[in-house]
């Protein structure tokens, strides 16, 4: 897998794997294993409103991957400090701010314009790519989601998912792209599906469009 990198040479006129859904749906792990399983480059879209979260000033900041996937706003490597509790909750709030959105998916798109992505996030399928070839909308249920973030921090799962609930109302009814799936999108419930069950059904569909 190629990880997200500004100015990296690769094809025009590639193909892209849009995956969105709520948090804890398991974008970020089927993502980057699906970008492997294709050779294609993953974006991961959430940490650039966690990255605009921390900033002073959100509707400016430019995000930055280094080959590692790394996240780096103005030389410095925030991608440690962009997972923290207080920077998920921070990411939801710039995310509803329209300015913060309208400077987001300009670098999104100017990301994917080249090459073969798989770009998860609330809004690739239906703001940033409509015409993604492939859409996937992820859910799980809410038990289970709050399960599988808790067991990744250590953290106590019914705080967490009291703070799921509140995020994912927040990403659900803000005016700006909230968060809902596109109606071209193929529904995928991951509850009780193991990673390679999930992947092995995306890049089905993406062998689908390829024919
Ligand atoms: O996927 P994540 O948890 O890293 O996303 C962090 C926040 O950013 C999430 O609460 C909603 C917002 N977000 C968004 O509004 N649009 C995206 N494409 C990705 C994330």
């Amino acid at each position: 897998m190629r990880m997200a990198q500004a100015g990296s040479a690769t094809t025009l006129g590639g193909m892209l794997v849009a995956i969105d859904g709520p948090a804890g749906a398991g974008k970020s792990t089927v993502a980057r294993a699906v970008a492997a399983a294709l050779g294609f480059t993953y974006l991961d879209s959430g940490a650039m409103y966690r990255a605009a979260g921390l900033s002073d000033d959100p509707a400016r900041v430019r995000v930055e991957f280094d080959a590692d996937g790394r996240v780096i706003v103005d030389g410095k490597d925030v991608s440690d400090d962009i997972r923290s509790p207080e920077a998920s909750r921070r990411a939801s709030i710039v995310a509803a701010d329209p300015r913060v959105r309208t400077a987001m998916v300009e670098q999104q798109r100017r990301l994917i314009e080249q090459g073969d992505w798989v770009a998860e996030g609330r809004d690739i399928g239906t703001v940033v790519a409509p015409d993604a070839e492939v859409k996937v909308f992820l859910t799980a249920d809410q038990r289970e989601r709050a399960r599988r973030r808790a067991a990744e921090r250590g953290a106590d799962p019914v705080e967490i998912e009291r703070e799921l609930v509140l995020r994912d109302q927040r990403d659900s009814s803000r005016e700006h792209s909230p968060l809902t799936k596109a109606d071209d999108a193929t529904e995928v419930d991951t509850t009780g599906q193991t990673v390679d069950e999930v992947v092995e059904r995306i890049v089905e569909l993406v062998g689908l469009v390829r024919r």
